[in-house]
């Protein structure tokens, strides 16, 4: 069984389709979402193994001739080299303007292959199919794709909106574990930036919040998660304002992964430890009740992620900082919570404030 959940952009509109054991109607969504003709399959070694197959098959009993490409699995794989490979991968599968792709994988594989379809033939449609926790709750939803630079992540990018999100539940069961937990991160994330009784859910369902294999409900949280990204971007779809709620918890988490160097805290186990920075300076700056700071603390640390970051010196963070982004003349840019469910954006804290929270996550 399918839940849909619609991501409202006018001529951009598009369903997300969440189900456990559903890759098998991949062929048959593509078809109603009007796709024709031929399509390459871009995935990475970890995924393509265990899905490719399936992908594949649905396709091609469905009319569609597919060609398969796997790649690197790693953050590192989303460059500049790898697109101009994928370019001619395209030409030699003979991909043209009505021709599609298909993004099998995590958030490097939809960001990288979304950004391709962005910009072959200036644009192709294209399909989300994350594997990853991440994935599904974030990164295959609202259009953002891109690639790295040498000099940071993100910085080359375009907003492409797929044609239509699949999320098979049933791959999370061979997505490791830590990469589980730090797409949690992002999943208690709606909830504070949207969603008080979403909030509340994750506190009172922590095991079954934990058990990759229970379908019923992670598609239930899952779902959620989608309609409020879908619900935040139908408002303000290229960054404008709003979405930039989608950030709480990135600022200082951006600073860490970059400082601890990348993959010492994987994205989500960062997000988790500026969360609570956020949540910590919302109490001094924006009126978050401390019992409500206490409970975003308890609810990561239920979720075995980490909510401290000893032996990163402040120095190395702020220099961190003055370069995200959402930096303005120098100053980060945070977004603060006056309860759990409200948040706002562009909000300044003091240098000796942010040096003092900082010293109190070491
Ligand atoms: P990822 O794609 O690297 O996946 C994490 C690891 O899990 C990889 O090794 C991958 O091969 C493996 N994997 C994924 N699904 C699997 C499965 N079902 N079974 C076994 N292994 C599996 O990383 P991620 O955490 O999914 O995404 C991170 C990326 O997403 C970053 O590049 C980040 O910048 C980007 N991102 C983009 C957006 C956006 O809006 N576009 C939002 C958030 C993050
Ligand atoms: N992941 C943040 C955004 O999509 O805007």
């Amino acid at each position: 069984m399918l839940y849909d959940v619609p991501v409202h952009l006018g001529e951009r509109s598009y369903t997300i389709h969440i189900g456990a054991g559903v890759l098998d109607l991949l062929g048959a969504l593509c078809t109603s979402a009007g796709l024709k003709g031929n399509c390459l399959i871009i995935t990475d070694e970890n995924v393509g193994g265990h899905y490719a197959r399936a992908v594949l098959e649905a396709l091609e009993q469905s009319g569609f001739s597919a060609v398969l490409t796997t790649l690197p699995a790693g953050e590192q794989t989303k460059c500049g080299e790898q697109v101009s490979e994928l370019y001619s991968r395209c030409i030699e599968a003979g991909l043209d303007r009505h021709s599609f792709i298909v993004a099998l994988g995590g958030g490097v594989i939809g960001d990288l292959a979304g950004y391709v379809a962005a910009t072959y033939l200036r644009g192709i449609p294209f399909v989300q199919v994350p594997t990853s926790l991440l994935a599904m709750v974030d990164s295959s939803v609202g259009g953002k794709t891109g690639i790295n630079l040498p000099e940071g992540k993100n910085l080359v990018g375009a907003f492409h909106q797929p044609a239509l999100v699949l999320a098979d539940l049933d791959t999370l069961k061979t997505l490791a574990e830590r990469e589980f937990r730090a797409g949690l991160a992002e999943v208690v994330k709606y909830g504070i930036i949207y969603d008080a009784k979403l909030f509340e859910l994750l506190e009172e369902h922590v095991a079954e919040l934990s058990d990759s294999g229970n379908a019923d409900f992670l598609a239930r949280v899952i779902g959620r998660c989608c309609e409020i990204k879908a619900d935040v971007v139908a408002q303000d779809e290229r960054e404008g304002g709003l979405r930039a709620i989608l950030n709480f918890g990135h600022t200082a988490g951006h600073a860490l992964e970059k400082v601890a160097g990348y993959g010492e805290y994987v994205h989500g186990e960062a997000v988790a430890v500026g969360s609570v920075f956020a949540a910590r300076a919302s109490v001094d700056l924006t009126g978050l009740p401390q019992a409500e700071c206490d409970r975003i603390e308890k609810i990561f640390q239920a979720l075995k992620l980490p909510v401290k970051a000893p032996g990163y010196p402040w120095a190395d963070l702020r220099a961190a900082l003055a370069v995200d982004k959402k930096t303005v003349a120098g100053m980060p840019k945070f977004v603060l919570a006056s309860g759990i469910g409200t948040v706002s954006i562009g909000n300044d804290i003091a240098e000796d404030q942010m040096e003092r929270l900082w010293s109190g996550l070491g």
